[in-house]
């Protein structure tokens, strides 16, 4: 089985996933990691050097090689449920979308490199914000709220285990 974990840049993925993988004794997987990994670049060298399309092309090959891949957590891209023929891979996973607020992403993500934060300012971030929420919403099996990490792992645990 392979938990998916969605949401906006700076919603928790990373920081959660790791938890959960732990808790379930599963391998984590971030996928802008494997990419880099893959591409011997950074996300923002991608973006740079073979503009966005090409990434989004990288991120759906990256998805798609995970499809049947054992007790995996796999922290998504912010982008990745926005794509069709990405809602469609992720029909095979359970998803689980982190749903903090606007506010709290923004901060973690005000100061970092990613280029799509470099391209907008705070209300141009904010509509974007907005607009991917229904994706992730489309997605998702189960959303987790709030701030308080060891409790929306607590939930996820439970959650999956039920399922298993
Ligand atoms: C993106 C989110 C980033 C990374 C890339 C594009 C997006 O990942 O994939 O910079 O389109 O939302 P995080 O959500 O892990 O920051």
């Amino acid at each position: 089985m392979v938990i998916a974990l969605c949401g906006y840049m700076g919603s928790g993925k990373s920081t959660l996933g790791k938890m959960l993988a732990k808790k379930l004794a599963f391998d984590f997987v971030d996928l802008d990691g494997y990419i880099e990994e893959k591409e011997n670049m950074s996300i923002p060298q991608i973006f740079a050097n073979y503009g966005e399309a090409y990434f989004r092309q990288c991120e759906h090959s990256a998805l798609s090689s995970f499809l049947n891949a054992n007790n995996t957590v796999l922290s998504l891209g912010g982008g990745v449920p926005i794509a069709d023929e990405n809602k469609k891979l992720l029909k095979g996973m359970f998803v689980v979308y982190i749903d903090s607020s606007f506010e709290d992403c923004y901060k973690r993500i005000k100061t970092t490199d990613r280029p799509i934060v470099k391209q907008k300012n705070k209300s141009e971030l904010e509509k974007h914000y907005n607009d991917r929420v229904v994706h992730y919403k489309k997605v998702a099996n189960l959303t987790v709220y709030g701030n308080n990490l060891k409790k929306m792992t607590e939930q996820i645990v439970q959650f999956v285990k039920e399922k298993i």
